[in-house]
């Protein structure tokens, strides 16, 4: 084994073979199950372990490196509502979004504590052409960076993130449903549960500790309700971490994040979708106050179809004491996953492997036809 220091992060171990003639799936699986305590040690000391330069080339060879590791850990089913392919019993596709929009900074599942995997592989089948990054975030040092306001308020109060899930597709004025040139359709309940049976999804959000509303009557649209708390403590290491907040639940997430991206990118395409994201965010929060105030002064809820502007929203999130997240606070979190980044290019077979409670990860807009980033997941 030969350890490399080619990425330059403390967050990072890379760890690359020392004779290429030892390269294969193999190789890496043997050396994986004779220096497991080693690695794990690594792994909870850096946060995260890069293996590349070994001859991974498909989703199946992944598998087997991430379950010599991990044999009996590795979910067979994605605990998630993102919309990925599955490519083998234990091996997803990255979240499917267009290649132009970021995703932002996140630990994944952090709004869903009770099934927030323990640790997350990524494996790069076929690199992107350009960009397409997945930048690692430290959450230790997050939590360090953030205004103490801030901080305070998150220990007092948990967060409720808020998902909405209807009867059949609609199209809605939201952000987080913006593609070019409009907006594309909301995922149904039964999708996202993989069930037609009100009954069936109330008892799974109950068994893992959601909450649920139905609109209307049960079988149509549904939010489901989860409470988390923004700093937690490691489990095996103690630190006290951010938790790693999805900025994708708040309205203004998406724009603060192109901001960064495209200071980042600085191409003439990432000034298109900033300025395109801060337009739809800034008519959708216009409508969301002219309806709060309709509110506020007639009291009887505007009877408003559900795709109208400031109606509906995909994803929420607040505070327990139902008190908001103001943009600023938004903006700061994003700065300070910002500033504690670590950014490398992907190489065809590298596979990454996040300790999820402590690394966040997003991904940059990419250009090119393909970019297949591959996960695994583990308790
Ligand atoms: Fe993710």
């Amino acid at each position: 084994m030969f350890y490399s220091n080619s990425v330059d992060s403390p967050n990072l171990f890379v760890i690359e073979p020392s004779n290429p003639a030892r390269s294969s799936t193999e190789d890496l699986c043997q050396l994986i199950v004779s220096s497991t305590t080693d690695l794990w040690r690594k792994l909870h000391g850096c946060g995260a372990v890069l293996f590349r330069d070994f001859d991974i080339k498909t989703p199946e060879d992944f598998e087997k490196v991430a379950l010599s590791l991990l044999p009996t850990k590795l979910a067979k089913q994605y605990p998630g509502g993102a919309p990925r392919k599955k490519l083998t019993e234990r091996v997803w596709t990255s979240t499917s979004f267009s290649s132009y929009m970021p995703i932002p900074a996140h630990t994944e599942l952090s709004y869903f504590p009770n099934i927030q995997p323990s640790y997350i592989f990524f494996y790069c089948w076929k690199s992107p052409e350009w960009g397409g990054q997945t930048p690692i975030i430290d959450m230790g040092s997050v939590l360090k960076d953030l205004p103490a306001s801030l901080v305070d308020k998150c220990r007092q109060k948990a967060m409720v993130y808020s998902m909405l899930s209807t009867e059949k597709p609609q199209r809605f004025f939201d952000i987080r449903l913006f593609q070019w040139p409009w907006f594309r359709k909301s995922k149904t309940w039964s999708k996202t549960f993989d069930s037609d049976n009100p009954d069936f999804v109330e008892k799974k959000c109950l068994a893992t500790g959601q909450q649920i509303k139905w609109l209307e009557a049960p079988g149509k649209d549904l939010i489901v309700e989860t409470k988390a708390q923004s700093i937690i403590q490691h489990p095996i290491t103690a630190e006290e971490v951010w938790a790693g907040f999805s900025p994708l639940f708040h309205i203004w997430g998406m724009a603060i994040e192109a901001l960064f991206v495209t200071l980042h990118q600085r191409t003439l395409r990432s000034f298109v979708v900033l300025f395109l994201l801060w337009l739809v965010t800034v008519i959708q929060q216009i409508f969301i106050c002219m309806c709060n105030l309709w509110n506020y002064i007639f009291k009887d809820k505007l009877n408003l179809p559900s795709w109208f502007p400031g109606n509906r929203k995909i994803l929420d999130v607040c505070f327990e004491d139902g008190t908001s997240l103001r943009p600023c606070e938004v903006f700061w979190i994003i700065k300070a996953y910002w500033k504690n980044t670590t950014i490398f290019n992907w190489r065809d077979g590298d596979v990454l492997l996040l300790d999820n409670k402590r690394i966040g990860h997003q991904r940059l807009p990419f250009k090119g036809n393909r970019r297949d980033i591959c996960t695994a997941f583990a308790k």
